[in-house]
């Protein structure tokens, strides 16, 4: 049964730490917990204890691998409602969208719990009589997962469910707006009796300073991170010395683009969830709203329409459609991106500017966005719509490709050939085609250019935590 649990869990057992730090509701700064700071030492042994269990765990078939996290999936799915509220407590989030959460975070370890059975190898035919050449899948060791604060249980989840399956243990630093959620998952894994030391979770105060102690740590083989390209340029620069695996799941800076024959009614349920699913805190959050001339009116008005519809207030209350951010500097940065446009000539045609003082942040929509302003470039992380005109379909499809992110893009256009010409040419690592929410356990969740490296959830996303080994036999 779910309890809130505030203390590291190390080698299977729940350490209180020398020192503490507060978890407070994004909706009015109140104390959730207080939460056990991770130090240096403490740190250590988690590593220690990962390395320690690695052979055992490894060592454990994978359908025994796969029932463990069946287990803990089941023991999510039991305790939906509970973990959907200590969700929206820590976070922020609307009720409806941590219930979502709790349900996309269980699917991924059930769909890995499917891939720990199936870590195929490969018999290759040899080119001599004789020879066998034998191609396995070995896990990569042990694993630091590093988490954000926007799906404290689908980032942990969609990372642990490859890693146990691949036969990793692992070291989990989930960030310090959201420990609380992280901390009820090795809950349930020590409730699911996956042995002492496979999962290890340090919440600490000080991100960077964890972060760094746990990518340089000798024992870690690979390392796992979500969140801003910029923290994520540090991860891999820092993992370098050692040379060890690197995943990146990093900033987008969406493409929305809705061409000329879209059905426009589709395109604003499409946007209304890439916009404002989590408040706009994703990072395959529609960023740039790309319309074709003939319709950017039509679309613009509707997607006022249902925009104005949004509720935001407290998570936890009902009707709530979009919580509050999830803290102060977040709400600053909005405000900043949102100005800035405005100081550039965009015009708010729905909302107002935010003032950066209150997290609460309303939803608004901006049109006459130009690459001159800085919410072009940046991830806004935050419920505001910026709109830019294209002259044509491929005007549209140039400016999609005006960024450096490539981790999702969305595309509106009944006609089949302009969905083909969008698919082939926008550069992104998932396209959403008259669809508005890609991420689902079974398809590879990933970025190309500077959103990212390597894939989540799907069948490769055991690639990430494995090697594959060649032998080659004379039997
Ligand atoms: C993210 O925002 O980091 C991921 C969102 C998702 O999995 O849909």
């Amino acid at each position: 049964m779910f309890e809130l649990r505030r203390d590291a869990y190390v080698n299977g057992r729940w350490e209180a730490g020398t020192k503490r730090f507060a978890v407070r509701d994004p909706y009015d700064g109140a104390p959730v917990a207080e939460v056990t700071d991770a130090d240096d030492a403490m740190i250590d042994a988690a590593v220690a204890a990962a390395v320690e269990a690695f052979p055992a765990w490894r060592a454990k078939p994978g359908p025994a691998r796969g029932r463990l996290l069946r287990a803990m999936a089941a023991a999510m799915e039991a305790d939906a409602a509970r973990l959907a509220e200590l969700c929206v407590r820590e976070n922020g989030k609307a009720m409806a969208q941590a219930a979502a959460e709790v349900t996309y975070a269980a699917s991924f370890l059930v769909w890995f719990a499917g891939e720990a059975e199936r870590m195929y190898g490969e018999i290759v035919p040899a080119s001599q009589v004789g020879q066998r050449i034998e191609v396995t899948r070995e896990p990569v060791g042990p694993c630091a997962l590093i988490t954000p604060w926007n799906f404290p249980y689908a980032m942990l989840t969609r990372k642990l469910g490859a890693a146990l399956a691949a036969g990793c243990t692992v070291v989990c630093k989930p960030a310090e707006q959201t420990p609380l959620g992280a901390l009820a998952i090795a809950q349930l894994a020590e409730a699911a009796g996956v042995p002492e030391g496979v999962v290890n979770v340090v919440p600490a105060a000080d991100g960077a300073r964890a972060g760094g102690r746990l990518v340089a740590a000798p024992g870690i083989r690979k390392v796992s991170f979500t969140g801003s390209t910029e923290v994520g340029k540090l991860v891999a620069a820092a993992a370098v010395p050692d040379l060890k695996r690197v995943s990146l799941e990093l900033g987008g800076n969406a493409p929305f683009v809705v061409l000329a024959d879209a059905d426009l009614e589709a395109a604003v349920a499409g946007a209304m969830i890439a916009k404002f699913r989590n408040a706009g805190q994703s990072c395959v959050a529609a960023n740039r709203f790309i319309v074709e001339a003939p319709v950017a009116e039509a679309f613009t008005g509707k997607l006022i329409e249902a925009t104005a519809r949004l509720r935001v207030g407290r998570g936890s209350d009902a009707g709530v459609d979009l919580g509050p951010l999830v803290d102060d500097a977040s709400a600053r940065k909005v405000a900043r991106l949102v100005a800035d446009a405005v100081s550039r000539g965009a015009l708010v045609v729905y909302g107002e500017p935010p003032d950066g003082a209150s997290r609460l942040v309303k939803p608004v929509v901006l049109a006459g966005i130009t690459p001159a302003m800085a919410m072009w470039r940046e991830e806004i992380f935050g419920p505001v719509v910026g709109i830019r005109v294209a002259a044509d379909e491929a005007d549209a499809l140039a400016q999609a490709n005006d960024t450096d992110a490539g981790l999702v893009a969305y595309v509106y256009t009944r006609d089949g050939a302009r969905q083909a010409r969008a698919a082939a040419a926008i550069e992104s690592g998932m396209i959403g085609i008259n669809e508005g929410l890609v991420s689902t356990a079974q398809a590879p969740f990933g970025g190309i250019k500077q959103s990212g490296i390597g894939r989540e959830g799907s069948r490769h996303g055991l690639d990430d935590y494995t090697s594959l080994k060649y032998v080659m036999r004379r039997p």
